[in-house]
Parts: C-alpha cells; sequence; structure tokens
C-alpha cells in the first residue's frame, strides 16, 4: 500500500502518469494490485470450479475500478476465471428494473456468490436471495441501506465492504484551500441513501465548521446541468458525496463549476480525475482488493457471519491542477495526489 503510493507520488514528480483524467488514477494505482496479488499467491482454495454472479449498479469510472480491481484480486486468491471460475458479469445501467431482472438472473442460475457493486445494486440481489452468499462492494452506509443487521457479525447472507468517507477532513480541506468560502451547496440523487447518509453527517459538520449551506437534489443524471447551474448562483463552493448519479455525469458539474468559477469538493477520486476540485477519500483499487478477499474467504467456506463488514482507514487528498487553474485556486497542498 505505502509502496503504492510512494511509487504513484515518484512517477508525478517524474511527470509521468498525471496524463489524463481517470485514466491517470486508475493506470498508475494498478501498481498497488499488483503489490497486493504478489503477497497474496499462498491463499488455497478448495479446489472446486466456481460460478460468481458480479452486479454494477451503472458504469462510471470509479465503479469500473472496484470491478477490474475485484477481478485481478480473486485471481491472485486462487479464482482465475477461465480456469476454475465462471464470472457472469451484468451492468444494470442505473435501472432499477434491469436490477431486479439480473438478480432474478442469479437466483436461477445458482451462483456460488454474488458481488454487487454499489448500492442500489446490493440492496436488489439482498432483496432477491436469502441463500446464496452476497458480498458488496463500495456501500457507503451498509446499515442504513439495510444490507446488514451488525457490521461485525451479520446475521444473514450479506456481508461486504464500505466506502464510507471523512466529510471532516474534506471540509477542513476545504478551509485550507477556499477560506472564504461561506455558503455551501450540497448536491445528490435524492433516491441514493449512500448519498442521504453523507449529507445527514455534512449538515451536521456544516454548523460545527461554520458553513451555511444551501441543498439541491436530481432524480437522474439528466437533471444535473440544470440543478448544478441554478445551486452554483447561490453558493461559493458545491459539496456533492459519493453519488452514482453525478459521478456518471460528473464531467457536467465539474463544467459548471468552472464557468461559474466555484470550486467543487466530492467524495471519490475519480470525481477529482473527471474534472471535480478536490476531495479526501479512499482507493477505490484497495476496496477491490478487500472485496475479493472477503469473497475468497467465504468461496473457501467461511461462513458469512465470521466475515465482517470491512471499511477502509486510508484517506488520501486528491486535488484537480486543471480545474484549480482554471478557478483560480491553488493545487499545491502538502501531501496531495495532483492529477490533471
Ligand atoms: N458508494 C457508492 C454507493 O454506495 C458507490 C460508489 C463507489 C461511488 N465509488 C463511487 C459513487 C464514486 C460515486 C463515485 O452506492
Amino acid at each position: 500500500m505505502k509502496k503504492g503510493l510512494a511509487l504513484l507520488l515518484a512517477m508525478m514528480t517524474m511527470g509521468l502518469g498525471v496524463g489524463c483524467g481517470s485514466q491517470a488514477v486508475s493506470s498508475t494505482s494498478g501498481e498497488t494490485n499488483q503489490a497486493e496479488t504478489t503477497s497474496n499467491t499462498s491463499t488455497e482454495t478448495n479446489g472446486e470450479a466456481k460460478t460468481v454472479a458480479i452486479v454494477q449498479y451503472v458504469e462510471h469510472p470509479s465503479l469500473d475500478t472496484i470491478r477490474e480491481s475485484i477481478i485481478t484480486q480473486l485471481a491472485a486468491e486462487g479464482y482465475v476465471e477461465g480456469e476454475n471460475l465462471t464470472i457472469d458479469y451484468q451492468n444494470a445501467q442505473a435501472d432499477q428494473s434491469n436490477l431486479n431482472t439480473i438478480a432474478s438472473k442469479f437466483v436461477g442460475e445458482n451462483a456460488d456468490l454474488i458481488i454487487a457493486i454499489a448500492t442500489p445494486a446490493a440492496q436488489a440481489v439482498a432483496a432477491a436471495t436469502t441463500d446464496i452468499p452476497i458480498v458488496f462492494s463500495a456501500v457507503t452506509d451498509p446499515l442504513s441501506a439495510k444490507l446488514v443487521d451488525n457490521l461485525e457479525s451479520p446475521s444473514g447472507n450479506v456481508t461486504g465492504t464500505s466506502d464510507a468517507i471523512p466529510v471532516d477532513q474534506t471540509f477542513e480541506l476545504c478551509k485550507e484551500l477556499t477560506p472564504d468560502v461561506k455558503t455551501i451547496g450540497f448536491l445528490y440523487t435524492a433516491s441514493e441513501v449512500n448519498s442521504q447518509s453523507v449529507i445527514e453527517e455534512a449538515k451536521t459538520l456544516a454548523t460545527d465548521y461554520g458553513f451555511e449551506f444551501e441543498e439541491s437534489t436530481i432524480t437522474n443524471s439528466s437533471e444535473l446541468q440544470q440543478a448544478a447551474e441554478i445551486l452554483a448562483t447561490k453558493v461559493d463552493a458545491i459539496y456533492t458525496p459519493i453519488d452514482n448519479g453525478i459521478a456518471s455525469a460528473m464531467p457536467v458539474l465539474a463544467e459548471v463549476g468552472k464557468t461559474a468559477g466555484i470550486p467543487v469538493y466530492v467524495g471519490a477520486d475519480s470525481m477529482v480525475a473527471d474534472g471535480g476540485y478536490a476531495t479526501v477519500g479512499i482507493k477505490y483499487e484497495d476496496l477491490g482488493v478487500k472485496t475479493a478477499q472477503m469473497a475468497a474467504e467465504i468461496l473457501n467456506g467461511k461462513p458469512v457471519s465470521e466475515v465482517p463488514v470491512a471499511t477502509l482507514d486510508q484517506f488520501y487528498k486528491v486535488i484537480n491542477a486543471t480545474t484549480a487553474k482554471a478557478i483560480g485556486l491553488t493545487a499545491e497542498v502538502e501531501g496531495a495526489i495532483v492529477v490533471e
């Protein structure tokens, strides 16, 4: 992990790997996977061929990174696609009825294990089966999403990884980079539980940090441009959490921020790579690695109740230098990963 970050920073100092948006983030961090891979080759599988069904809620760079990392790490754990592992991968394109169809398909084919990427996907498969083990990935708040009753020892067939983020650290960064910000606009998709719980926390924290806030919600990505434009006229900065609807159209929000000349603080590194100004968040490659390790434990026979929900405790500051320049702000922050 440390090695991966050091390498990333070294590459950036040498002027490598800071080329193009989300690619810069995901390709350089491939090194992280490599490091994790070699340390895990000793794991034993129980020898049988398995079927793993993977459902991803929507295509956006962060969820794609998670999926790729999961598949790479499953191989490192001894489950190699095409050898002893069949993967049935389905993407729901952010559509609830697609999610339901995919969930029934997985149950019908009696997969050995289901991996669900993002909250709505996890909720759909959890509603469809109480038998097949489910490992979710990147569910921000598994308790509010009603996926588990207990994080330490889940009592049902569901466990997984959470990408809970430190909103307070993002507010600290906001104070440091843009001390004149008084009013923040909270922008998110109304139906996403993952965003609701982060915004609840952000509202409480706003008072502690002396911020006023405005709130604006969308029902889907097509409403983002208009909602963001209106919000931008009322606030000094926008904050958007780890929201799938917004991440799917992040370049639109980034443009609105640049045009209005205000910073857009975001919940995930990929959203900075897609033009957001700054975040403090996790590395999603690492979350994919953790998800695959938990999946492998269950495939090897461990009961779900003995596989606690995992969160990551390493957070990274990520800043977009191109966006910073466009709105006349700095990209110089100690210890931050800079993308362009
Ligand atoms: N945390 C989101 C959820 O619970 C999924 C997610 C992972 C995400 N990475 C992201 C959303 C990046 C937006 C941007 O559904």
